[in-house]
């Protein structure tokens, strides 16, 4: 039985790690129109009551996953910041206190931003919480990870480039049959940067409002992209990245991050590490000096997965948005590679596309192999930017295929990566066919640290150890 199952591993093993040609797939897909929702469609309603929270959603408040960020927005006055919860429905043994804060964009004028910081948690334990006071208050649940562990298994989904149209709620609600546990997500949120001056500010209220059904019950983990620059200068309005600054917390500061745009966590069995394409990333800036420490809080036989989002893809391989990762890459390729990240996830190109392992890291501007080549040690780099956002589908890929492009097609969809123990971890991409959810791209993740390199390492440490363990597993076969 496990003899066969290792087996069929290798044969899949072979067939993915031999270099062949990647597959560039025929599907083409009938559309939905790219049109954001019309904002008095139900996806977007105002909960019922007077000043009732809206917007709610939480994520990671810590560096290890004992502690939540609850954010939502009351729109009369400010209200209550105060969050209470506990360990079943409405009995909330436990209270903490928050604060707000509120903005302007051009004429429009935010709600009020609350933000709660719930510490000290359980892990693996459901939480059930609520805000907002009387008629208006509203009741919500999450549940925390497992502690870290190296075999703790634990689902992610990753979503990329959402928006608010009617593709991006079909990802959506995909999404939340899943059954993952909390969102890698890759950057470009509520595209509420595609209107013009007060129109903003309702856009991103109208988003909030729309991922509420996810973001209220799980942690997102959030990552910027090029939409939430939001420099426009034709109003007045330089701030980079201010409505999502002012909307979207991160827990930045616990690893020792100066800004909310880059930061880590570790999560069950998993090291992520979320980086700033829009922020200045060049030898001896902040984010540079922050990534080259971070690596070395990165502990393998604790987290064994190493996980590292972005918003612009180091390989793509699609006409749109080619070679923008270019610079990303000749700054961070080496570390990834030195440090064994497993997968690379990134968004901004709208369509599906993952590499083979493979490294370019012997160019350099005066001599060297300017080509990607075949590398064990390299991550694997997914693209998910094809949430269903208004700007439309990325169809044009480049012909032919380059050899370090595995799988590319252009639709819609997300992706879930079921991290089983500390070498096994089951990735599929999953695409929205018109109402239908459809597996198209499987494959197993090996973890890069635990798997043969590892193996040798003990075994030359500890023979004897080694030797116990193969009589072990031998007699297991
Ligand atoms: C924030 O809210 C207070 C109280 O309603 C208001 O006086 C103030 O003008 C608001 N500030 C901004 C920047 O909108
Ligand atoms: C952050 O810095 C403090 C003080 O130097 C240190 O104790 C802590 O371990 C650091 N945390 C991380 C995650 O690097
Ligand atoms: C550039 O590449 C050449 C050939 O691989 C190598 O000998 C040289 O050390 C590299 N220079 C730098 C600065 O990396
Ligand atoms: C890890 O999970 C994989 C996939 O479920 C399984 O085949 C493998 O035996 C597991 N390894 C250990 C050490 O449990
Ligand atoms: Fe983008």
């Amino acid at each position: 039985m496990l003899l066969h199952l290792f087996f069929s591993l290798f044969v899949f093993l072979t067939l993915i790690d031999n270099g062949n040609a990647g597959v560039t797939s025929s599907f083409i897909r009938s559309e939905f129109p790219a049109v954001d929702i019309p904002l008095e469609n139900e996806v977007f309603a105002v909960p019922k009551g007077y000043n009732a929270p809206q917007q709610v959603h939480i994520t990671q408040g810590d560096y290890e996953g004992k502690a939540v960020i609850v954010s939502w927005v009351t729109p009369d006055k400010p209200g209550s910041s105060e969050v209470r919860y506990g360990l079943s429905k409405g009995k909330y043994d436990f209270t903490a206190k928050g604060s707000f804060t509120n903005y302007t964009f051009y004429t429009y004028k935010s709600g009020y931003i609350h933000k709660c910081f719930l510490n000290g948690l359980q892990y693996d334990t459901k939480y059930y919480y609520e805000i907002g006071n009387g008629d208006s208050a509203r009741n919500f649940w999450f549940e925390t990870p497992p502690k870290v562990d190296p075999d703790a298994s634990y689902t992610f989904g990753i979503i990329g480039d959402l928006g608010q149209t009617y593709n991006s709620l079909s990802t959506l609600q995909h999404y939340m049959n899943s059954g993952a546990k909390s969102v890698l997500f890759v950057g470009d949120l509520s595209y509420a940067d595609r209107y013009k001056y007060h129109d903003v500010g309702v856009r991103w209220d109208s988003w909030g409002r729309f991922v509420e059904p996810s973001t209220a019950y799980q942690p997102w983990i959030w990552n910027t992209g090029n939409h939430e620059i939001e420099y426009m200068p034709y109003m007045g309005e330089v701030t980079m990245f201010k409505s999502y600054l002012y909307r979207y917390p991160t827990p930045y500061q616990a690893s020792n991050s100066t800004s909310p745009l880059w930061y880590s966590i570790r999560r069950a069995s998993a090291h992520i590490i979320v980086l700033s394409t829009y922020s200045p990333f060049v030898k001896y800036t902040p984010q540079w000096k922050w990534l080259r420490e971070e690596f070395k809080n990165v502990d393998r036989e604790k987290t064994p997965w190493l996980i590292v989002l972005m918003h612009v893809p180091i390989y793509n391989s699609n006409v749109a948005h080619f070679m923008e990762g270019e610079s990303m890459r000749s700054v961070f390729e080496a570390w990834f590679i030195e440090h064994k990240v497993d997968v690379i996830f990134a968004g901004h190109v709208h369509a599906y596309e993952r590499s083979y392992r493979i490294s370019n890291i012997h160019f350099n501007i005066s001599s060297g192999d300017p080509y990607p080549v075949p590398d064990e040690t390299a991550p694997v780099y997914i693209t998910v930017g094809d949430g269903g956002n208004k700007e439309g589908l990325a169809a044009r890929f480049r012909d032919p295929q380059p050899d370090y492009s595995a799988f590319r097609e252009s639709s819609y969809g997300h992706s879930t990566l079921e991290i089983k123990n500390r070498s096994h971890a089951f990735y599929h991409w999953n695409r929205n066919d018109d109402g239908k959810k459809v597996k198209i791209d499987s494959f197993v993740l090996h973890n890069l640290y635990w798997g043969q390199n590892h193996q040798q390492r003990k075994s030359n440490q500890n023979r004897l150890r080694s030797l116990i363990l193969n009589r072990a597993s031998t007699s297991l076969l």
